[in-house]
C-alpha cells in the first residue's frame, strides 16, 4: 500500500508536474493580435517612441524589429523593451550579444502596460507581412532625383535645337553648291536663248532682302517679345526664389532620412512646435545614429569634423523671407494645426531641399483668406469663435481672427 503510493508520488512528481509546469508556461505566452485596431494604435507607440531607433526590416539604432519574435519568446521580448539596462547586465546571453553588437543602451519602457507593448509589436507583424514597395534610395547620391531629371530634360532641348540649326545650315549650304553646280553644268552644256542667259545671271539678292519691309517687320517684332517676355519674367520674379535648392556642404538626403527612414521631422527641427524658428539641427543630432551607423565615409568625416574644430556645419539656408516680414512656426505648426507640407511640398521625396511655395505676400493672404481657423479644444478661440458665428454662417477663417493686419507680420 506505501509502495503504490510512494509510487505514485514519484509519478507525480515525475510526469505529471512538469506536464502541468509545461502547460502553464506555455498558456502565459502571449500571443501576438492581429486586430486592426490593435495594429493601428501600435502604429501610433511605434511612430512616438521606437521609430527613431528602430526599422521594421532595416537596421537604424537598434535592430531591425521583424520575427523578433522568432528570436526570443514573446514573453522575454516584452520583458526586454520594458528592462533592457536589467535584462542585459542580468548577464543574458543574448542580451548581451545584442549589447556588444549595438554598443547603445536601449532606454527602459516600462510606462507601457503589456498590452500596449503587444500592440506595437502586432504593428510590427503587420507591416513585415507587407510587400516591401519603395526601394531604398541610394545613400550619398547628391544632386537630387527631381534636379537631376528636369536639367537632363532642358539639355535634351538644347541638343535637339543645336541640332536642327546645324542640319538647316547643312541643307542650305548643299543647296547653294548645287545650284552653282547646275548653274555651271547648264552654262556649259547647252545652247541658251538670250531670255535664258539673263535668267541664269540673275543674282540673288541678299542686300535688297534684309531691306525688305517684310523682313524687318518679322525682326522687329522677335526683337519686341524676347525683350518683353523678359522684362515680365524680371518684374513678377523679383525677390521670388520659388524651386531654389542649393547644393549643400553634405548631401544631406530628406527622402532617406524622412522619406525611407521615416525619422520624424521634430526630431532634427526641433523648434516647430515650441518657437518661431524650425531649427537646422546641430551636428549633435547626426552623431545619436551616425555614430553606429556608416561610420565611416568621406561625408561622414565632414561631421566628425565640424564636431571636433566646436563648428557648425555651413548648411546653405533655402527659405528667406526678408527681414520685415515676421513669421512664426510654432504658430502654425502647433496652434494651426497645418502639416509641414502644406508650405514645404512633399519633403520626404527630396533629395535635396527646394524652396515649394511662393513665399510673397500675397500667398500669405491667400492662404490666411481660405484657411478656417483650428480651434477645435482651443479655449483662447472660444469667445472669438461665439462672437464670430452670432454674425456669419461661413467658419471662421483665419482672415477673421486679424489675419490680414499689416502689424500682424509686419514688425
Ligand atoms: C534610443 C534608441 C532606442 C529606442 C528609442 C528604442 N530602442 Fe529598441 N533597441 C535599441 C538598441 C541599441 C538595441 C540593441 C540592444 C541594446 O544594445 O540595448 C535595441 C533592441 C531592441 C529589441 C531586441 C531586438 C532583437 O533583435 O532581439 C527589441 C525587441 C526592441 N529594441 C524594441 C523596441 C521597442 C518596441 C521600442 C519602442 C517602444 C524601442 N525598442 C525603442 C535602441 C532603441
Ligand atoms: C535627420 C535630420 C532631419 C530630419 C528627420 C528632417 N530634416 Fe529637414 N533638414 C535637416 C538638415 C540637416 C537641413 C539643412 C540642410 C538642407 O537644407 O538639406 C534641413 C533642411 C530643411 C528645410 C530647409 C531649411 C532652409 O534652409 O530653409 C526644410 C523646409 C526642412 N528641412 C523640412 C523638413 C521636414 C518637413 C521634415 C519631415 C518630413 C524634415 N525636414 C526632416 C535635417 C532633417
Ligand atoms: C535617426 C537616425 C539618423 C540621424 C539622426 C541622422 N542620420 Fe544620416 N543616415 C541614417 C541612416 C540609417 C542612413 C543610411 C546608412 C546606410 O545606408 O548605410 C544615413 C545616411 C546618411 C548619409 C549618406 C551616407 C554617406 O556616407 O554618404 C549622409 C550624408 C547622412 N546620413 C548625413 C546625416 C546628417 C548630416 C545628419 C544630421 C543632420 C544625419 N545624417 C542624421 C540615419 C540617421
Ligand atoms: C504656414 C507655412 C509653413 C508651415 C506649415 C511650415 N513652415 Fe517651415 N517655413 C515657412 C516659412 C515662410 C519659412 C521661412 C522663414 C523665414 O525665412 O523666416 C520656413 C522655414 C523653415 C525652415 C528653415 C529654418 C527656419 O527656422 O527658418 C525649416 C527647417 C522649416 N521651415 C521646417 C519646417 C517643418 C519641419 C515644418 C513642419 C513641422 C514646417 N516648416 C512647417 C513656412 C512654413
Ligand atoms: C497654408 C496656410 C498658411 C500660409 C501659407 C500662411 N499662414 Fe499664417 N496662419 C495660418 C493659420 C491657419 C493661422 C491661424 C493660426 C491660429 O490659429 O492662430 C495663421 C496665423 C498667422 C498669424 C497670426 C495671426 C493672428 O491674428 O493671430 C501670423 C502673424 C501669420 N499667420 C503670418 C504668416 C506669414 C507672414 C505668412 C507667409 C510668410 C503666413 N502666415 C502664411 C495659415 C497660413
Ligand atoms: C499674412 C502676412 C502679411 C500681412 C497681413 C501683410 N504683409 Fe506685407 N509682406 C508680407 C511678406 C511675407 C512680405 C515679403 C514678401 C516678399 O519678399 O516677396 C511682405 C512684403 C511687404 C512689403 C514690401 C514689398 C516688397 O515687394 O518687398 C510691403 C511694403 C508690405 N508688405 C506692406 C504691407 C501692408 C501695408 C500691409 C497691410 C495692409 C501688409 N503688408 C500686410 C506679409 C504680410
Amino acid at each position: 500500500m506505501s509502495k503504490l503510493f510512494i509510487k505514485l508520488k514519484v509519478n507525480l512528481i515525475l510526469y505529471i508536474l512538469p506536464l502541468f509546469l509545461a502547460s502553464q508556461s506555455f498558456a502565459q505566452e502571449p500571443e501576438i493580435p492581429t486586430d486592426a485596431a490593435v495594429i493601428s494604435e501600435g502604429a501610433k507607440l511605434f511612430k512616438g517612441n521606437c521609430a527613431q531607433c528602430h526599422n521594421v526590416k532595416t537596421r537604424l539604432v537598434g535592430p531591425a524589429l521583424q520575427n523578433v519574435w522568432e528570436r526570443q519568446p514573446v514573453s522575454w521580448v516584452i520583458n526586454f523593451i520594458k528592462y533592457p539596462e536589467k535584462t542585459i547586465t542580468s548577464g543574458d546571453p543574448y542580451a548581451t550579444a545584442l549589447y556588444e553588437e549595438y554598443k547603445q543602451m536601449m532606454p527602459n519602457h516600462d510606462f507601457f502596460s503589456d498590452e500596449e507593448i503587444l500592440s506595437i509589436l502586432a504593428y510590427v507583424k503587420d507591416e513585415t507581412n507587407k510587400e516591401d514597395v519603395a526601394d531604398v534610395p541610394t545613400p550619398g547620391s547628391g544632386g537630387g532625383g527631381q534636379e537631376v531629371e528636369s536639367s537632363v530634360n532642358s539639355d535634351l532641348l538644347l541638343a535637339i535645337v543645336v541640332g536642327l540649326v546645324i542640319l538647316l545650315i547643312i541643307i542650305l549650304i548643299v543647296m547653294v553648291l548645287l545650284v552653282s553646280a547646275l548653274t555651271r553644268y547648264i552654262r556649259k552644256e547647252k545652247e541658251l536663248t538670250e531670255e535664258e542667259k539673263e535668267f541664269l545671271d540673275q543674282r540673288f539678292d541678299v542686300g535688297s532682302v534684309l531691306k525688305s519691309k517684310a523682313f524687318i517687320g518679322i525682326v522687329t517684332f522677335i526683337f519686341v517679345a524676347v525683350v518683353a517676355q523678359g522684362i515680365v519674367d524680371g518684374l513678377l520674379g523679383i525677390g521670388v526664389q520659388q524651386g531654389y535648392a542649393p547644393d549643400q556642404p553634405i548631401p544631406f538626403s530628406h527622402k532617406l532620412h524622412a522619406g525611407y527612414y521615416e525619422i520624424d521631422c521634430k526630431y532634427c527641427h526641433t523648434g516647430v512646435e515650441k518657437s518661431k524658428n524650425a531649427n537646422i539641427p546641430s551636428a549633435n543630432i547626426c552623431m545619436n545614429c551616425h555614430n553606429s551607423i556608416r561610420t565611416t565615409s568621406p561625408e561622414m568625416n565632414k561631421i566628425y569634423t565640424a564636431i571636433e574644430n566646436n563648428e557648425p556645419i555651413q548648411w546653405v539656408r533655402v527659405h528667406n523671407l526678408p527681414d520685415l516680414a515676421y513669421f512664426n512656426h510654432s504658430q502654425h505648426v502647433k496652434v494651426g494645426g497645418l502639416d509641414c507640407e502644406n508650405c514645404h511640398g512633399d519633403i520626404k521625396e527630396m533629395e535635396v531641399v527646394q524652396q515649394h511655395s511662393l513665399l510673397t505676400m500675397g500667398w500669405c493672404i491667400d492662404c490666411h483668406r481660405e484657411t478656417d481657423v483650428n480651434a477645435k479644444g482651443n479655449d483662447y478661440y472660444d469667445k472669438l469663435l461665439q462672437l464670430h458665428e452670432s454674425d456669419s454662417k461661413e467658419p471662421m477663417k483665419v482672415e477673421d481672427i486679424g489675419g490680414l493686419e499689416c502689424s500682424k507680420c509686419h514688425y
